[in-house]
């Protein structure tokens, strides 16, 4: 397999977890480039658990993305692999019997950064989730891509051991971390360790927490209903340094 060439600056979001907010903060930031003059433009490889329409399966994920970034791209655009199962993807490929080309997903990663500044993966779960087989994971496919990662973790207990586990192993098999976003921080109930975990995580990683993300009420990806969610990642989140 050739390596790609990264024409676009391209981030791979990951999480310490599945529904730890990953579909949230891609459409999110995707939306704030995008209200500021970035050509940004989101894309989820490979999505399990697809929703059935009279179209096909569709990826719930990339139908968020339209929604809080307001992207004219289809979901299939933003899409190339979707799977009816709520398995890993090498589980739901198999049982589809169709098999995942990482070719494939380079190129349809290739045309959304020839076309954009910015361009965001969203991965299926954590790091180490198969994709193809035992051993080609989610961390295969960002090496695959040649992208950074975007760690999005949760806030509260565990998240220390999680996020770190989750950073070293990147690190370790040769992936660039960019930085950490923590997602659905609730202020007013933070015990303490929610207020020093990122700090915390900062001082064990070396690697920013480029931004803190609140629980919003009005923001959920099974409605595709973004709310205030791109004008609060504008103000909360560390954006600019991703253009860097
Ligand atoms: N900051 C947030 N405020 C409110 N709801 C959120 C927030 N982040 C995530 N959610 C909700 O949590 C669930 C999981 O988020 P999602 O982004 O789909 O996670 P992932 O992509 O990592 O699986 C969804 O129902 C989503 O609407
Ligand atoms: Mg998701």
């Amino acid at each position: 397999m050739k390596q790609s060439v990264n024409i676009a600056r391209g981030y791979f979001v990951t999480g310490t977890d599945t529904s730890v907010g990953k579909t949230v903060i891609t459409g999110g930031l995707t939306g704030v480039f995008r209200k500021n003059g970035v050509r940004a433009a989101a894309l989820k490889p490979v999505q399990t658990g697809g929703i059935e329409s009279e179209d096909g399966l569709l990826s719930e994920d990339a139908l968020f993305y339209r929604a809080a970034a307001g992207l004219s791209y289809s979901s299939r655009e933003m899409n190339p692999c979707c799977f009816r199962q709520p398995l890993s993807p090498n589980l739901a490929a198999r049982l589809s019997g169709e098999a995942i080309d990482p070719e494939f997903l380079a190129e349809t990663y290739q045309r959304l950064a020839g076309e954009n500044e910015v361009v965001l993966v969203e991965g299926a779960g954590g790091i180490c989730v198969p994709l193809l087989d035992y051993h080609f994971t989610m961390a295969d496919l960002a090496r695959f891509l040649g992208l950074p990662l975007l760690v999005v973790a949760r806030p509260g207990l565990g998240t220390i051991n999680h996020t770190v586990l989750t950073v070293r192993y990147a690190q370790r098999e040769g992936i660039e971390v960019k930085g950490i976003i923590i997602n659905s921080y609730r202020e007013e109930q933070a015990t303490l360790a929610e207020r020093t975990n990122p700090e915390v995580i900062e001082g064990m990683t070396g690697v920013p927490v480029l931004g803190i993300v609140p629980y919003l009420p009005d923001v959920s990806v099974e409605s595709g209903q973004a709310g205030s969610l791109v004008e609060v990642i504008e103000a909360q989140v560390n954006w600019r340094s991703l253009l860097l």
